[in-house]
């Protein structure tokens, strides 16, 4: 199947992107369809050199300027200089994507403290953190900026073995759902997308890692039977934020090819049984209807 891109084009023109984790996976892949939708972008994240190669390789494939901040969203000052930076550069931000996150597997019980600390402090305190900061900007410059927030979808069914993951993106549910409501009288926008597996290197070397891989095919849980296509993500992304969705704001997009329902119906596992079988049970259902 081609996955066609989906947006007019120059329909992101004139506005200022920042995606954080945007020099790798699938900020990376946000960010070039947004460049190439006419979009000033900024990538930030921790690895300067990394960001500055992804700015260079998207800059020339769509003739729009990317401009790299090095920034550690966990620490609330660096999130305030990139913030800065980023008004220093492009005199105003339209739109922050937060997409920048932490997660590995691991037996809850086996985990420090500050094993769990991490990933929250990247993942849930990091969102906030960047929220509060363009949030305020935005109400003091009474800008009617955007929010999307990349979860996944054990925000709201929870998981095993990430359980950091899981209570900091449960977290991210809550907030963009709460300040959905609160800055809505500012015009603020936010909404959020829950992915299922997308391949990403940083993804399955922490999920699946070493020899996991050759044992476990993500896509064989998904009733689509494929892992998403990184631009189907990059076109929900940018309809998201544009003003083409102007009207939406606190929703949750799944974009998974049906996996965590699929792991919620009761009888989806019936999926094994063949035509023969369904011959066999639907006479025994309809001989038990009779002698009732
Ligand atoms: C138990 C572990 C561990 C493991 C690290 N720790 N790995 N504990 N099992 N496998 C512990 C360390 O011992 C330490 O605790 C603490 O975690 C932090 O370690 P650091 O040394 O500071 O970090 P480091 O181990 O170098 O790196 C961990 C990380 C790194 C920060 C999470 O992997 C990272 O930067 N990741 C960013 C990119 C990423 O994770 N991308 C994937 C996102 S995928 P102590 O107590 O010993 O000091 C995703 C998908 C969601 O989110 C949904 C999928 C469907
Ligand atoms: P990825 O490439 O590893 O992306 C994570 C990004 O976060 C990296 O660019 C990393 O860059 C950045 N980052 C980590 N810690 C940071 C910090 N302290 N400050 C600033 N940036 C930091 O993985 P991905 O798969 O593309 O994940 C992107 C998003 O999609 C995440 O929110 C993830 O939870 C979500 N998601 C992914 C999948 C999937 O199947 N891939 C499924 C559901 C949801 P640096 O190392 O340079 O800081």
């Amino acid at each position: 199947m081609i996955i066609q891109k989906m947006m007019k084009e120059n329909s992101l023109q004139g506005k200022t992107i920042l995606v954080t984790g945007g020099g790798t996976g699938l900020g990376k892949s946000m960010a070039t369809y947004f460049s190439e939708l006419g979009a000033n972008v900024i990538i930030s994240s921790r690895k300067m050199e990394v960001l500055q190669q992804s700015a260079i390789e998207i800059s020339s494939q769509t003739g729009n300027e990317v401009f790299p901040i090095s920034v550690d969203i966990s620490d609330h000052h660096s999130v305030d200089n990139l913030l800065k930076e980023s008004l220093a550069k492009f005199s105003k931000v339209d739109v922050l994507l937060n997409n920048a996150a932490a997660n590995f597997i691991s037996p809850t019980e086996r985990l420090s403290p500050r094993a769990f600390d991490k990933i929250v402090d990247i993942v849930l305190k990091g969102t906030y953190y960047s929220t509060l900061a363009f949030g305020k900007y935005w109400i003091k410059e009474k800008i009617e900026g955007n929010i999307l927030n990349i979860i996944t979808t054990y925000a709201w069914t929870g998981s095993g073995y990430v359980v950091p993951s899981a209570v900091s993106k449960g977290g991210i549910l809550a907030l963009t759902r709460s300040l959905a409501v609160e800055w809505a009288k500012y015009g603020i926008r936010l909404n959020a997308i829950a992915p299922g597996p997308f391949p990403t290197k940083g993804a399955w070397e922490r999920l699946v890692p070493g020899n996991l891989a050759s044992k476990i095919n993500l896509a064989d849980k998904v009733p689509l039977k494929r892992t998403g296509e990184h631009q189907e993500l990059a076109n929900l992304a940018a309809f998201l934020i544009s003003d083409f969705a102007a009207y939406i704001t606190g929703e949750v997009v799944t974009i998974d090819g049906g996996e965590w329902l699929k792991g919620a119906g009761q009888f989806n596992f019936l999926d094994f049984i063949q035509p023969e079988m369904w011959d066999e049970i639907e006479q025994n259902i309809r001989k038990s209807n009779k002698n009732n």
